[in-house]
Parts: structure tokens; sequence; C-alpha cells
């Protein structure tokens, strides 16, 4: 037997990280009031050299378990910063099985391309994307790219072989659209300056007028319209762009969806409406690694009709087959080894229920809702003007002594109370700009977060902030 299998050991080693692993489940069941520190020990031990010599896979496991319980998981109840993750049990384990496995959904794997397929299939009708065919991905950053890749091929036909020539493409978002997107037209080599930043309304939502009006200025100038890029859930306030009046505006331009974070909203009742028109998108991302609950990395791009990414992508290489013209998942993504990322977000499904996901977004989403209502009611609290329309809640803390206090004292308060609360550690919260202000933006995307989480949250962010002044 290779000395890299675990040969006898087996059992013994699969059972302790078991034991891990449940003790793991347990603790973040419940919040804690203090983030560890690294251990001086462990810290002696992550800078060690390489190690030639075999060792105890229980002790390094051990090793592992310490350093991951002292590093900042996403997966805890109160880290309400950036759009975390939950790391959701089921999908933990479908990582395990996929990873042990390691099929390559690069061509096809078999019964393991059919999970993928069905995963899409199940997606597209959680989220009402009607007749829905895609692939898994890395990320949002990716599925963007892909989706753009696709676009560009449309826009330009043969442009992936002739490149652009004398032509200008334009990309069309709202002013609050994630970076990707402009990183996609740098990749492109479309120019991040020809993306069109457009104005937002005071729902901090793309202007569906002053986007026909940008469209109509770079057509009278001769620049061809890629596609346009509708936020479906911004990473700074979770604002919907009116999908289907920006549908109206794009006509034949292809019409791009950024759901990574918002678009599991589109599942529910309570927000579902906002999402009116998703269905006429020529594609949509989705990361089922923020609001779906599963681990990183799960992202999934969903399309209307994958020829278009084929004409984008297909290669003949002589060592792919392509029997009977079959075109296989390589021909239409921007990867080619692909693990089973499909997997993670099939067991979700499978063992829970769509209804229990809907339930839990519904959860974070009404308590988004009540931290808006508790800050909005107290004098000492400031938020946004306009309530969340999903899980982000920018908020401000001004103590009493800072009433009269300057936009820039105020900021730099609301700087310092970050890193406080940070040290404090029994709320995880990240800040933001906002219009030129510092606000923190606690953000919802965790089924473990209760109702008491969103009181403490609350209470802490008071506390903190009054001490900060008080000494
Ligand atoms: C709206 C939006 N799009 C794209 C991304 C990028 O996603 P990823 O980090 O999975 O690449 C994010 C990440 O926060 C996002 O909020």
């Amino acid at each position: 037997m290779s000395s890299l299998s675990l040969g006898s050991d087996r059992d013994r080693v699969l059972s302790h990280a078991a034991q891990i692993v449940s003790r793991t489940w347990a603790e973040f069941d419940v919040a804690r009031d203090t983030q560890p520190q690294t251990s001086p020990e462990l810290k002696k031990l992550l800078a060690q050299g390489l190690p030639q010599d075999p060792s105890d896979p229980i002790a390094a496991l051990d090793i592992a378990a310490e350093a991951l319980d002292s590093s900042l998981a996403q997966a805890r109840p109160r880290y309400l910063a950036y759009i975390g993750s939950s790391g959701l049990e089921i999908g933990a384990l479908g990582d395990l099985l996929a990873h042990s496995h390691d099929p390559n959904l690069a061509l096809d794997a078999g019964a393991a391309t059919d999970i993928e397929r069905q995963a899409i299939a199940w997606l597209g009708e959680f989220l009402g994307y009607n007749n829905a065919q895609g692939f898994f991905t890395s990320g949002g950053t990716i599925s963007n790219l892909t989706a753009l890749v696709a676009a560009r091929e449309q826009a330009l036909p043969n442009s992936r072989s002739t490149g652009m020539g004398s032509n200008t493409l334009a990309l069309y978002c709202s002013a609050e659209a994630h970076y990707s997107v402009k990183r996609a037209a740098e990749v492109l080599g479309i120019g991040g300056n020809n993306v069109r930043s457009i104005d937002i309304d005071s729902q901090r939502r793309m202007n569906p007028a002053a986007l026909a009006q940008s469209i109509d200025t770079d057509r009278t100038a001769g620049i061809i319209p890629m596609a346009v890029v509708a936020t479906a859930g911004t990473t700074l306030t979770g604002a919907v762009d009116a999908v289907d009046q920006i549908a109206d505006v794009c006509g034949d331009i292809w019409l791009h969806v950024d759901g990574a974070y918002g678009l599991p909203a589109a599942a529910t009742k309570s927000a579902g409406p906002l999402f009116t028109g998703l269905n006429r998108a020529d594609s949509i991302s989705i990361d089922a690694h923020k609001w779906l609950f599963v681990p990183k990395a799960c992202s999934a791009l969903l399309v209307k009709n994958t020829g278009l990414l084929a004409q984008a992508f297909s290669h003949n290489e002589a060592y792919i087959p392509h029997e009977h013209g079959d075109t296989n998942a390589v021909d239409i993504t921007l990867e080619y080894s692909r693990p089973l990322r499909a997997l993670k977000l099939w067991l979700a499904f499978k063992v829970h229920g769509a209804q229990s996901v809907r339930d839990a977004l519904e959860g974070n989403l009404a308590q988004a809702r009540m931290l808006y209502s508790m800050a909005n009611e107290a004098s000492d609290f400031q938020v946004l003007t306009s309530p969340p329309q999903l899980s982000t809640v920018p908020l401000r803390h001004i103590p009493g002594i800072l009433t009269q206090a300057s936009d820039s004292q105020i900021n730099e308060h609301t700087a310092q109370l970050q890193l406080a609360l940070v040290a404090d550690g029994r709320i995880y919260i990240s800040p933001a700009q906002i219009d030129g202000n510092t606000w923190l933006r606690p953000c919802f995307t965790n089924f473990r977060t209760t109702n008491e989480d969103v009181r403490v949250t609350f209470d802490v962010i008071r506390e903190v902030s009054n001490s900060l002044v008080n000494n």
C-alpha cells in the first residue's frame, strides 16, 4: 500500500475527524463572547518548515482544528461582516464526499454530471428562472466574467478570434455594482473606462432612464453596447435593480443579472416581488456560498441558452472527445478542471427541502428589518432613509456627546467603533463608506443567527460606542 494512504489508520482518523466536526457544529449553535487568540505554541508550529517525515494524523488534525478554532469563522451566528458564509453541515459533508471521489466536471463525469444538471434545474425552479441551464463556478467574480465573455461574442461575433479591432464596446451597470463587473471589462479588453456607471435612485437602484440615455449616447458615438449588468442585491446596501424595467431598455442587448448576494431572496414571499423580470435575463449569477448557506466555493451561472456560451468558449482540442458533436462542459465554461461543487447544494435541497431554505431566508430578512426598526426608533442611532430591501442594514450609533458633532467627527467615531467592536469580540461587523460617510454594515446571511443575536448586536453596538466616548 502507498505510504500516502492512511491504510489501517483510516477508521481511527475518520472517527477522530468526525468528533472534531461534531464538536465544532455544536459550538456554532450558540455565539461565543470572545474571539480566541492564536496561542504562542500554535504560532510557533505554524512557522515551522516543510516536514520530511510522517507524523501522527490525529495530532496533525488536532493542530488544524485548533488553528481553525482561532481563525475568524464566518459560520458563527454573530459574524455579520461583509457577506458571510454559513458552512451548512450537510454541504460540508457533500464536499467531503465530492473531494473523496474527486470527479472532474470538465467532461461528462457520468452521474456526477447529472447531479450538476439537476442542481442547476432545481436552482432555476427555486428562483423562478425557467428552463435554466448552466454550471457551477468558483465564485460570483468568475460567474460574472463567464457571462460577459458570451455577451462580448454576441455583441461582436468572432471577436474571440479577431479581437475587437477598431470597435469600442461598452458595459452598463449601476454606480454601486460589484467591482467584479469592472474587472471583467478589464480582463476582456473592453477597458474599465468603458464601463458606464449609471446613476442610482433614492433607493440606490440603477435608474433605467439614465441607462437608456447612456446607451443612446454611446450608439450615436458608434460605440457598441455589449451588455447591461443589473445587480440583484448590491454588496453595499442590498439594493435590487428593477430588472423588468431594465429588460425593457435592453431590447436585444445582453442582460446579465448579478445576484451573487441577493438572488436567493427571489424565492421568498416577502422580497420576491423585488425581482420581477428575472426570467427575462440572458444570464444570472448566484453565489450559493453566500446566502444559500453552503460552504465556499459554490457559485452558479444560469443561462437560457448554453449555445451562446459554446460560441464563446468551445475548443476542439485533440485530446477532448467530441463524439456526435456533443458539447462538453468545458466547451461552455471558463475553467477546465472543475470539482463537483454542485453536490453540496444538491444535498442541501435534498435533505432540508426548498421550504426550509425559504424559511431561513425569510428569517434573515426579518432580522434585518428588526435591526432596522430598533435603530430607526432609537434617538441615538442613524439608519439610511429607506428600509433594507434585503438583509443588509447600514447604521451608525451617535452617543449623546456627539449629537452636535460634524460629519467628519461622526465618521471618525464610527471607524473607531468598528475597530473597538472587533476587539471586543462579541459581534463582528465590517465598515462601509456610503455617500462619503462611514457606516457600520451588518449583513444577515446565516441560518444560525437568531433574533436574540440581533438584540445583542444592537445592545453591544450602543454599549461599546458609549464606552468609547466615556473613556
Ligand atoms: C453583488 C456581488 N457580485 C459579485 C461578488 C463576487 O463574488 P465572489 O466573491 O464569490 O467572487 C460579490 C461578492 O461579495 C457580490 O456581492
